[in-house]
């Protein structure tokens, strides 16, 4: 029985971050989103606003078929090393864009190890369409008005343009 954790911000999520999720659900037993409550980010949306993203669109993916399994959707705060220890989890799960992730990526795998060095992070390349696609990226671009479309779902743009606005 192999736990694994798909850890992040998740502000907001993105049709990489989804598809990261639909592919690690194939190479584990358990899978559980942790988005980070990361107030350092100083993020966009709320833990719970977050929570809530990601619970609705991996809904739809597994209605649709697209994801079969069950997943776990479970905020954290603290250490990634300590959720993934209280969920008795083997494996974090990261996503890795371009070059421009590896050094960052990189520094937190080995961290990681050495305060859990039973924890494994394993590395899923993103999706060719959203190799340069990040979440900063995608609120930049809705800022200036600009097609956000193709980066993230309808209701995460919905939300992000409601965001905006107030
Ligand atoms: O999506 P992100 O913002 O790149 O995710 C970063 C995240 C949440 C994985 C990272 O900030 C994290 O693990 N935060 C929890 C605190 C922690 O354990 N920090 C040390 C990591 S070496």
């Amino acid at each position: 029985m192999i736990a694994a954790i798909y850890p992040g911000t998740f502000d907001p999520l993105t049709f990489g971050h989804l598809n990261i999720i639909a592919r690690a659900s194939l190479i584990c037993n358990r899978l559980i989103v942790g988005v980070a409550e990361n107030s350092g980010k100083n993020p966009l949306f709320s833990l719970e606003e977050r929570l809530e993203m990601a619970q609705e669109q991996i809904s739809k993916m597994q209605q649709s078929g697209e994801i079969k399994q069950d997943i776990q959707v479970e905020s954290f705060t603290g250490l990634l090393t300590d959720f993934a220890h209280k969920n008795s989890a083997r494996m974090i799960i990261r996503g890795l864009r371009a070059v421009a992730d590896f050094e960052y990526e990189f520094q937190m795998a080995s961290t990681n190890r050495r305060l859990k060095p039973d924890l494994e992070t394993i590395f899923l390349t993103a999706p060719e369409q959203q190799h340069f696609v990040a979440s900063s990226l995608v609120k930049e671009v809705a800022r200036y008005d600009g097609d956000i479309s193709s980066f993230v779902p309808a209701e995460v743009q919905t939300a992000i343009a409601q965001k905006l606005k107030s």
